[in-house]
C-alpha cells in the first residue's frame, strides 16, 4: 500500500513534470512567435565595415533602412536598389563616383541620403540626374566629396522640399542665387570648410525656412550687408572676417546666435537694432586693439561709409552705432583672446540682459572704471553714472595682467556670482584698511592701494584666486561675502593670516591651497562646517591639521607633502563621509598604517593607493608595499613590535585552556571531598 507521504511525492513530482511541460510547450510557442514577428521588423539592416564593393543582393522589399557605410562601393547600377519601402540610405565612406541614372528609380520614398565622403565630383551630369528622382529627400549631406560650385548646383536640382543640407569639406568659392534655386525650403544649411570668398546678394535670401546656417571654416573677409532675417544661427567662425555689418533698415531679425569667433574683427559686429540675439561669440579677434573712443568713432565711420549715410539717423549727439545694444536681449558674450587692455565700460553696459562676459585671455591691467568720459555721472568725486551690469553673474577675466578691480566696479555688479581671477597680479585688501567711518576713507583708501577689496560681496559665491602671486590673506578677508567656493591655489608661500577665512566657516564647501608651498604652521584654516572638498595637494605639510575634523569632507586631496602617517582618530572620524582620498607623493612609514586599515574599513576610495610610496625600516623608498606593510614588517621589525601571529594566539589559547581546565577540575575535586566531608 502507498503511505499518504509516498502518494503526496508522486502528485508533487507528477505537477511539477506537467508544469515543465506546459512552460517548455509555451516557451517555444513564445518563440516561434517573436521569430515571427522579428521577421516582420526585418526593416533596418546595417552593413557596415563589409568590404562591399557593391549593394549587397537579395535585400528585403520591406527595407525602410539600410547602412551600406564604410564599404568600398563604386557604383550603384540601376537593378541594385529595387527597395520602395527605403526612407533612409546611409552610402557614406564608400568610393562611389557612379551612379547609373535609374539607380534611385526604384526608392522614391527615400526621404534621407547621406553620400559623405564619397568621389561624386567624378560623372556629375550623370549622378545628378540619377538624385533628380529623388523628389521625396528632406535629408542630403553630399559632404566631403570635392565638389565645386556647379557641381554642387547640379546636385541640389529640383529637390523642392529637402530640409537639411551639408555640403561642408567640398571646393566651394562662391555662393550664387543658382546654388539653392530649386532648393528653396531647407531650413539648415552647413557648408564648412570650403573656399568659400564671396556669397552674392540673393543667394540665401529667398531661403524663407532658414534657421541654421553655418558658414565657419571658409575665407570670408567681410559681411558689409546682413540682410538674413529668418536666421536664427548663424555661425561664421573661423573665417577671416574683419567687420560685420546690418545696414539698419528697421525689419526685426531673428537672430538668436551669432559666432564669429576666430576671426579678424577690430570691431564689434554692427548687429541689426531688432534682434533676439542671446549669444555672442567674439573670441579670438581683435577687438580692443583701438582704443574705445577711436573703436566707436570708426565704427561709425564705416557704417557711413558702406551705406553711404551722412548722418546717423537718430541724431541724438552722444549716441553711437552701439547704442542699440540697448535692445538686445544677450544673454552671453565671449570676449576671451582678443586684445582689451581696458574695459570698454560703456559699450558693455547697454547690455541689460548679460548674464555671462568671458574676457579671459586679454591684456586687463587694471579696471578701475572711476570717472569715465561720456559717462552722465558728475564729475570726481564718489558719485558713480550709473554704468552698471544688472545681470551679470559669470565673470572670467582669467589670465590678463589685473593688479586692479574698483570696489566701484564690484559694486556695479550687483548679481555677480562667480568671478575668475585666475593667472593675474590681484592683491586682496586688508579690511582693517577700508573699515573707515565713512565710506569715503574707504573709497580713497582703496584708490591709494592696488588691492581689491572682497569684503561685502554678498552675492558671490565662487571665486578663483590660483596662481596671483599672493603673499598675505588677511584676516576677515572674505567677511560678509558668504563664497562656497574659493581657489586659492599656486599663491607660493602665501600665508593665512589668523582668521583669514573667517566668516566662510557656514558657506565654504570647496577650498583649494593646493601648490602654495604651505607648511603645517602656516596653515590655519578655521572650523569650516560646510566644506566637502578640500584640495591641500604640492605643499610642505608634514601633519594633517586635526582642525578638517570639523567638516563632511567627501573628497581630500594630500598628494606631493611631507607626510608620514595620519592620527588615526581623525582619519576615523573622516571616514565616515570621505568618498575620496588622494595620498601618493608622501613618504608614509611602511610600518605605520592604522590610518589606513580605518579607511579600508569604511570603504573610502584612494585611486593612487598603487602609486604611494613608503619608507621601509632600513631606509628604503618602497613603492606599491602600503597596501601590503603587515607583510613586509612584520619580516623586518624586531620581535616586541610585531603583532602576534595566528599560530601564537592558538598556542596561547590552548595553553590557558589547559590551565582552566586543570584548576576547574582541581577545585571541582576540593569541593567534592569537602561536601562528601561535612555530609
Ligand atoms: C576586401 O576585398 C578585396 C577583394 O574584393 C580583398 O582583396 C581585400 O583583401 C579585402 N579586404 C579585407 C580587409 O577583407
Ligand atoms: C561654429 O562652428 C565651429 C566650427 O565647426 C564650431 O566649433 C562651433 O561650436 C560652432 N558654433 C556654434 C555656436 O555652434
Ligand atoms: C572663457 O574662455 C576661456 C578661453 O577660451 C575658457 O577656457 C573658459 O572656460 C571660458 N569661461 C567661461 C565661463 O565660459
Ligand atoms: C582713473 O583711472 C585712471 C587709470 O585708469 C587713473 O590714471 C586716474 O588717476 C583715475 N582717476 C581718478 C579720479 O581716480
Ligand atoms: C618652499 O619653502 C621652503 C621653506 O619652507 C623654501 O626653502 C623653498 O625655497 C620654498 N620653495 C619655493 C618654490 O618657494
Ligand atoms: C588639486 O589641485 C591640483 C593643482 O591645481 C590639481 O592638479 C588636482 O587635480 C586637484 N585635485 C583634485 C582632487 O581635484
Ligand atoms: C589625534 O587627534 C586627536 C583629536 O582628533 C587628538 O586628541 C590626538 O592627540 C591626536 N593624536 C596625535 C598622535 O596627534
Ligand atoms: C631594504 O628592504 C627592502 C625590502 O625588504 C629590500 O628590497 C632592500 O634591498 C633593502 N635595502 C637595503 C639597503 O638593505
Ligand atoms: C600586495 O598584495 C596583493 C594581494 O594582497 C598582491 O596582489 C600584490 O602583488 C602585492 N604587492 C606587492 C608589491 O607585493
Amino acid at each position: 500500500m502507498i503511505r499518504p507521504t509516498e502518494t503526496t511525492f508522486s502528485l508533487v513530482l507528477l505537477l511539477v513534470l506537467l508544469l515543465y511541460c506546459s512552460l517548455s510547450h509555451s516557451l517555444i510557442q513564445f518563440n516561434t512567435v517573436t521569430g515571427r514577428i522579428h521577421d516582420d521588423q526585418q526593416e533596418t539592416t546595417s552593413w557596415r565595415f563589409r568590404n562591399l564593393s557593391s549593394v549587397p543582393e537579395g535585400l528585403d522589399v520591406r527595407l525602410r533602412e539600410l547602412d551600406l557605410s564604410n564599404n568600398v562601393i563604386r557604383h550603384i547600377n540601376s537593378q541594385s536598389l529595387g527597395l520602395p519601402s527605403l526612407l533612409r540610405l546611409d552610402l557614406s565612406y564608400n568610393q562611389l563616383e557612379i551612379i547609373s541614372e535609374g539607380a534611385f528609380r526604384d526608392v522614391a520614398q527615400l526621404q534621407e541620403l547621406n553620400l559623405a565622403r564619397n568621389a561624386l565630383s567624378h560623372n556629375v551630369d550623370s549622378n545628378s540626374r540619377a538624385l533628380g528622382s529623388l523628389h521625396r529627400l528632406r535629408r542630403l549631406d553630399i559632404s566631403m566629396n570635392g565638389l565645386d560650385d556647379d557641381a554642387a548646383e547640379l546636385y541640389l536640382r529640383d529637390k523642392s522640399i529637402l530640409e537639411r543640407l551639408d555640403l561642408t569639406g567640398n571646393g566651394l568659392t562662391r555662393l550664387t542665387p543658382k546654388l539653392f534655386a530649386e532648393s528653396l525650403s531647407v531650413t539648415s544649411v552647413r557648408i564648412e570648410n570650403n573656399l568659400i570668398t564671396a556669397i552674392e546678394e540673393g543667394t540665401f535670401e529667398p531661403l524663407k525656412e532658414l534657421k541654421i546656417l553655418n558658414l565657419a571654416r571658409n575665407n570670408l573677409v567681410y559681411i558689409c550687408d546682413f540682410k538674413l532675417y529668418q536666421v536664427k544661427l548663424l555661425n561664421l567662425s573661423r573665417n577671416s572676417i574683419e567687420f560685420f555689418v546690418t545696414r539698419e533698415d528697421g525689419h526685426p531679425y531673428e537672430l538668436e546666435i551669432l559666432d564669429l569667433s576666430f576671426n579678424n574683427l577690430l570691431y564689434f559686429p554692427m548687429v541689426p537694432k531688432t534682434n533676439r540675439l542671446r549669444y555672442l561669440h567674439l573670441q579670438s579677434n581683435m577687438v580692443g586693439t583701438l582704443e574705445t573712443d577711436t573703436l566707436i568713432s570708426e565704427a561709425d565711420s564705416l557704417y557711413r561709409e558702406l551705406t553711404s549715410e551722412d548722418e546717423v539717423n537718430d541724431a541724438a549727439a552722444n549716441s553711437n552705432i552701439y547704442s542699440n545694444w540697448r535692445l538686445m536681449p544677450l544673454v552671453y558674450m565671449d570676449l576671451s583672446s582678443n586684445h582689451f587692455r581696458s574695459l570698454p565700460v560703456e559699450t558693455l553696459s547697454h547690455l541689460t540682459s548679460l548674464v555671462t562676459l568671458n574676457l579671459s585671455k586679454n591684456c586687463l591691467q587694471d579696471i578701475s572704471y572711476n570717472t569715465t568720459k561720456g559717462g552722465s555721472g558728475h564729475d570726481g568725486g564718489y558719485h558713480r553714472p550709473s554704468l552698471t551690469f544688472p545681470s551679470l553673474r559669470y565673470l572670467d577675466l582669467q589670465n590678463n595682467g589685473l593688479r586692479q578691480l574698483s570696489t566701484f566696479f564690484l559694486e556695479a555688479l550687483p548679481n555677480i556670482e562667480t568671478l575668475n581671477l585666475k593667472e593675474n597680479s590681484v592683491r586682496p585688501c586688508d579690511p582693517k584698511d577700508q573699515l573707515g567711518p565713512s565710506e569715503t576713507t574707504r573709497v580713497s583708501l582703496n584708490s591709494m592701494s592696488s588691492c581689491v577689496s572682497f569684503w561685502n560681496i554678498k552675492t558671490l559665491r565662487s571665486l578663483d584666486l590660483q596662481d596671483n602671486g599672493i603673499k598675505t590673506l588677511h584676516q576677515n578677508t572674505f567677511e560678509r561675502t558668504p563664497l562656497v567656493s574659493l581657489n586659492l591655489a599656486s599663491n607660493v608661500d602665501i600665508i593665512l593670516d589668523n582668521g583669514a577665512l573667517e566668516g566662510l566657516q557656514s558657506s565654504l564647501q570647496s577650498l583649494s591651497i593646493s601648490g602654495n608651498n604651505m607648511t603645517t604652521s602656516a596653515l590655519s584654516l578655521p572650523c569650516l562646517k560646510a566644506l566637502r572638498r578640500l584640495n591641500m595637494s604640492n605643499n610642505n605639510v608634514d601633519v594633517v591639521p586635526s582642525i578638517i575634523s570639523c567638516s563632511p569632507l567627501t573628497e581630500l586631496d594630500v598628494r606631493n607633502n611631507g607626510l608620514t602617517s595620519m592620527n588615526e582618530s581623525l582619519v576615523d572620524r573622516l571616514s565616515l563621509d570621505l568618498d575620496v582620498l588622494y595620498v601618493s607623493g608622501n613618504s608614509f612609514n611602511c610600518c605605520d598604517t592604522k590610518w589606513l586599515k580605518a579607511l579600508n574599513r569604511e570603504k573610502v576610495k584612494i585611486p593612487d593607493l598603487d602609486r604611494a610610496v613608503c619608507l621601509s625600516v632600513n631606509g628604503t623608498l618602497l613603492t606599491g608595499l602600503l597596501p601590503n606593510h603587515s607583510l613586509h614588517c612584520s619580516l623586518e621589525l624586531s620581535p616586541k613590535i610585531t603583532e602576534p601571529n595566528l599560530g601564537q594566539i592558538i598556542i596561547i589559547i590552548l595553553f590557558v585552556s589547559i590551565v582552566l581546565i586543570t584548576l576547574v577540575v582541581f577545585v571541582k575535586k576540593v569541593c567534592c571531598n569537602t561536601g562528601s566531608f561535612i555530609v
